[in-house]
């Protein structure tokens, strides 16, 4: 590629490099000078969605699912958090189109949210720490939040449906796999609300999933218990083979 054209250099975002995690993949606002401009096309070649936007249109770009993908690969291994992530992708894809949110959006949350977990296991680091190399790869902010959203100790405050509906489905995705692959035929097609229902109250039960993050998800969100069981429910369906939930026969 020859570089950034004269069209798109117009009322360049003049950027230097970031120094630290914090300052992001955004780099820093200099002054319009014709040795920044060059750095800001150097950028731009390496990280071309982030670092050519016009003064006047400064808003971040949207991620695609790929590079939410990408990232999850890279730092994820183990094929069932790969698989957690595309259930919880798949759950907040259905209720981005009920909110009529950004569908992409709402998926790059849902692959994202645990994707630092096996570098950063424990509380103190996970998604904190994670949030930050999102941050430093350009990841939007409102992705970034809703990552930290899901994670009910930080205390943060849940401001939009995708921030809410991250919390919501969750931990909710993982309890219905777990359900459905207890049945004999392994099939999300046999799972129903009361089932869901009836495991909850057995403490015995995949007891790494919090039923009080469940509870609390469907009430900020808004949704009837029942109704928010259902919904995930059938979000997951046509993921099913992808999920291992298909069923056996
Ligand atoms: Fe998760």
């Amino acid at each position: 590629m020859s570089g950034a054209t004269t069209a798109e250099c117009r009322t360049p975002l003049i950027l230097r490099e970031p120094q630290d995690e914090r300052e992001g993949a955004q780099g820093v606002l200099l002054h319009s000078n014709a040795q920044m401009f060059q750095c800001s096309i150097a950028l731009a070649r390496r990280r071309p969605r982030y670092h050519m936007r016009s003064i006047t249109t400064a808003k971040e770009p949207p991620m695609d699912r790929e590079e939410a993908w990408h990232i999850l690969c890279e730092f994820t291994q183990t094929e069932p958090l790969r698989k957690h992530a595309r259930a919880v992708e798949a759950a907040m894809r259905a209720y981005a189109r009920r909110y009529g949110g950004d569908e992409e959006q709402w998926a790059c949350v849902g692959l994202l949210h645990d994707f630092d977990f096996e570098m950063h296991p424990n509380p103190e680091e996970h998604p904190a720490k994670g949030a930050a190399i999102l941050r430093g790869r350009g990841v939007p902010e409102d992705i970034v939040y809703a990552v930290l959203c899901h994670a009910d100790y930080l205390g943060l405050d849940r401001k939009t449906p995708m921030d809410r509906a991250i919390y919501a489905v969750d931990e909710l995705a993982s309890f219905i796999i777990a359900v459905a692959l207890v049945r004999p035929s392994k099939s999300i097609h046999e799972v129903d609300v009361a089932a869901v229902r009836k495991k909850m109250k057995d403490k015995g039960f995949a007891r790494a999933v919090n039923r009080d993050d469940i509870l609390k998800g469907a009430e900020q969100l808004g949704v009837a218990l029942d109704e928010h069981i259902a919904f995930v429910i059938e979000a997951l369906k046509p993921a099913a083979a992808d999920l291992g939930i298909a069923g056996t026969a």
